[in-house]
């Protein structure tokens, strides 16, 4: 089968070529993938990934062979999965207590964007009581960002978005965000209850001084790659916050509700409840492009998120 796989040197350090059919697990299925999207964390490895290494944690496709411990769904059936590695490709192994199988009206397209940005939105706002409360956003242009505004306003928050640039506030404000900051949430003004920090740098530093107390600041990245100086005394003086560090896949062990959290979000998206915030689909088997949604999202120019299809 093709797969998309590490190539140090080349464009955007990617390249399609023949590799051996995934060999599954007895509790783990075998999925035709039809689309899988990309996640920040998993291109900026890619940049410094050694030859052959396989990204990719989305896919969405069709079950071709059953798990042998007769766990999962049979054959024919679609679904959305998540795996540790290796779904830019034709066929992925995925286990299922990982996957859920899709609702008739969700395209593979749409189902591809949920797995690592929805659950990682969904998972980290539900880390404190959001409901009737102040909430901030960074990185609310990016795929986890635009889930994360949509999942919090429909949970009642009073969201306020932050992007990096007036032009990527496009949209924000019809996904249920009330404020759009752009630049670092100024040092002084209302506070927050809850805030999904992902920018890192100086955005969490902002972060540490507009915590409520009792608050809950929600690190999930650091997109900008700078480290954070901060003033512990205007953190501390914010009596019982917390700063709490976040990783969806030890945080999916724990739980364990892969599966129930991935219906819960495709039955949004069947319902028109989630907006998906596809911005491009490019086609697996054209590597130029591939390549350049690749750049596109190092470079801050995909809205949400970028999605690949294979088998078209
Ligand atoms: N801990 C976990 O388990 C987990 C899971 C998923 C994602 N993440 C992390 O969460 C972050 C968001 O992921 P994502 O997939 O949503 O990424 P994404 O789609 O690329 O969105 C990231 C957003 O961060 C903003 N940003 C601010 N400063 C930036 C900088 N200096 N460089 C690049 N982007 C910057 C960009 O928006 P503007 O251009 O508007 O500023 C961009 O839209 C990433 O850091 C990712 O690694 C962590």
């Amino acid at each position: 089968m093709k797969a998309l796989v590490a190539s140090p040197g080349t464009e955007a350090s990617i390249d399609l070529v023949e590799v051996d059919d995934p060999a599954p697990k007895p509790d783990e299925v075998l999925v035709d993938v039809r689309a899988v999207s990309l996640n920040r964390g998993e291109v900026h490895r890619l940049q410094n990934a050694e030859a052959g290494w396989r990204p990719g944690w989305d896919v969405a496709g069709v079950v071709v062979g059953a798990a042998t411990d007769g766990s999962g769904p049979k054959p024919g059936t679609p679904v959305v999965g998540l795996v540790g590695s290796g779904a830019w490709a034709e066929r992925a192994a995925v286990s299922t207590g990982h996957l859920a199988r899709l609702p008739d009206n969700v395209t593979f397209e749409d189902a591809a964007t949920l797995p690592v940005a929805g659950l990682t939105a969904r998972k980290a706002i539900e880390m404190c009581v959001i409901d009737g409360k102040r909430v901030a956003i960074t990185g609310a242009a990016g795929g986890v960002g635009r889930f994360a505004v949509q999942l919090a306003a429909q949970n009642g928050a009073e969201v306020t978005a932050v992007v990096g640039r007036p032009e990527r506030a496009k949209g924000l404000p019809e996904l249920g965000a009330a404020e759009v900051v752009v630049g670092t949430l100024p040092a002084d003004g209302e506070e927050f209850t809850l805030i999904l920090e992902s920018a890192g740098g100086e955005s969490l530093a902002a972060a540490l001084h507009r915590i409520a107390p009792e608050g809950t600041i929600v690190s999930i990245g650091n997109s900008s790659g700078h480290p954070t100086t901060f003033e512990p005394s205007a953190f501390y003086r914010k009596a019982g916050a917390r700063l709490c560090a976040f990783m969806l896949f030890p945080e999916l062990q724990r739980s364990r509700t892969v599966t129930t959290d991935l219906r819960y979000l495709a039955n949004l998206v069947a319902e028109a409840h989630l907006d998906t915030g596809i911005d491009r689909v490019v086609d697996g088997s054209d590597i130029a492009a591939v390549r350049s949604a690749i750049t596109a999202l190092l470079d801050r120019e995909v809205d949400g998120k970028a999605v690949v299809t294979f088998g078209a």
